[in-house]
């Protein structure tokens, strides 16, 4: 059955939500403040890239069934179904700041016309955000808007196939009927569904990305103590993951977690059990982990090459995962910029984000081709596993650099192959080398 649906927010989640959706029959309307994104959508141009989401966007704009606006009274009107998904940044101290929120349930009371509208929460919010929002609309009048919490497990470059693949719909509500009208808009996709309340359903979307990010510290970890005692972290991965009850995914070693929601997320989490007088404290070491992840590198190109005054790294992968133009909370970043506050400079390359990192890092240079990239570089540090970096010619990437060290940031190459190319592929076990102070001449 089509029901009538506005999101409010045209991000990431806004977006894929309002195109898929329509795909599977809705009336969308989705509204957002900035003008200039909102009239790129009209002429079905997308600000984001998602794989398959501006197939989506132009066949609903073209049959009607998905518009987008800045008109708040246009665009919720009397519409029943009203989703949050505008972003909720960290603050300074790692809180998830809750304005956008709170404006938009504001926004919603003022021009909703809908006498019992429901209101469901796509933003991943603090634990009791859905009941401020629920305040925030009973102070509005007299309707009584009903209050939905629905998470969501997006993730991005495959955000469209998660959409109608979904391993569970999580729904929170004080209102059991609107919970259910809620999972009547997804009936035609196959999932578990769980109904629980408000606040249990906002906790399942921190404690899911948190779990998440705690496996790829544990392995981080895990590779630091194989490093040192000289086991194959790859393959104590892989047999761990051979245990159903630890399971395959997220277990791969390197430069840790980055992007918009991971780092967010247990951040936020951290923060919010702290101000209710807990101690976060296996979060906290998840963030620590995660942090010295990015710096290990700086530590181990200063012991290979010493001074890193002078040195030029190349650094392939800039996105924060593949497949992806986001270089939200990159591990690249903090290693690009930790590089030229030490006098290194930068060669940087990524097939999507060269021009996303140049306004974040504009010190560095970029270059379209990773061999180009690399030549004259005295390491190269493999930040991304794109599909065209795991396919590089080793010998001809080697062939053109000053000094030959590879620091694989992704697990992607087995250290024999490197080194059959000709690459130095450093650890903690290695003897320090100082290749640019004493033996440049000396190196294969
Ligand atoms: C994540 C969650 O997966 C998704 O459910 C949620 O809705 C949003 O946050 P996303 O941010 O798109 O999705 O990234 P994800 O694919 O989860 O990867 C996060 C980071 O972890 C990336 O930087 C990735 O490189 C890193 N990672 C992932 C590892 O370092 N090792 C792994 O084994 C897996």
């Amino acid at each position: 059955m089509t029901e009538r649906i506005a999101i409010v927010g045209a991000g990431h989640v806004g977006l894929v939500y309002a195109a898929c959706l329509a795909e599977i029959g809705h009336d969308v309307a989705c509204v957002d403040i900035d003008t200039d994104r909102i009239r790129m959508l009209q002429h079905a141009r997308l600000p984001i890239y998602e794989s398959g989401l501006d197939e989506l966007v132009r066949r609903h704009l073209d049959g009607g069934r998905l518009s987008f606006t800045t008109d708040y009274a246009r665009g919720i009107s009397d519409r029943e179904f009203i989703f949050i998904a505008v972003s909720t940044p960290s603050t300074a101290d790692g809180a998830a700041d809750l304005r956008a929120v709170r404006t938009a349930a504001r926004s919603i009371a003022a021009a909703s016309q809908h006498p019992c509208p429901i209101i469901i929460n796509k933003s991943t919010v603090p634990v009791g955000t859905g009941d401020s929002v629920d305040h925030i609309l009973a102070e509005s009048g007299d309707r009584s808007f009903r209050v939905v919490s629905n998470p969501e497990f997006l993730r991005e470059g495959t955000a469209v196939h998660d959409f109608f693949h979904p391993d569970r719909i999580v729904l929170g509500s004080r209102d059991e009927t609107a919970a259910c009208r809620v999972a009547e808009l997804y009936a035609s996709l196959e999932a578990p569904v769980l109904i629980s309340d408000v606040k249990t359903a906002e906790m399942i979307k921190y404690a899911s990305n948190a779990f998440l990010a705690t496996k790829i510290s544990f392995i981080n970890e895990i590779a630091q103590i194989c490093e040192a005692v000289g086991a194959d972290a790859a393959q104590v991965a892989h047999g761990m993951g051979l245990d159903p009850r630890v399971g395959p995914h997220f277990l791969q070693h390197g430069l840790g977690f980055g992007g918009s929601c991971l780092p967010k997320d247990v951040r936020a989490l951290a923060f919010m059990g702290s101000v209710f007088g807990t101690h976060p404290q296996l979060l906290n070491a998840v963030m620590q982990i995660n942090a010295d992840q990015r710096r290990r590198v700086l530590h181990t190109l200063r012991r290979s090459l010493g001074s890193l005054e002078g040195a030029r790294v190349c650094i392939l992968g800039l996105a924060f995962k593949p497949n992806t133009d986001d270089v939200r909370d990159a591990p690249s970043a903090d290693i690009i910029h930790l590089l030229i506050n030490e006098g290194a400079s930068v060669h940087a390359c990524d097939p999507q984000a060269n021009a996303m990192m140049a306004r974040l890092c504009p010190d560095a240079q970029y270059f379209a081709s990773p061999y180009d990239a690399a030549r004259d570089c005295d390491a190269v540090v493999l930040a991304t596993e794109w599909d065209e970096f795991c396919r590089l010619d080793l010998r001809a990437l080697r062939a053109s650099m000053r000094a030959p060290l590879f620091i694989d940031g992704r697990s992607v190459f087995p250290r024999g192959e490197l080194e059959r190319a000709g690459f130095i592929v450093p650890d903690a076990r290695s003897t320090p080398l100082f290749l640019r102070d004493h033996v440049m001449e000396a190196v294969p």
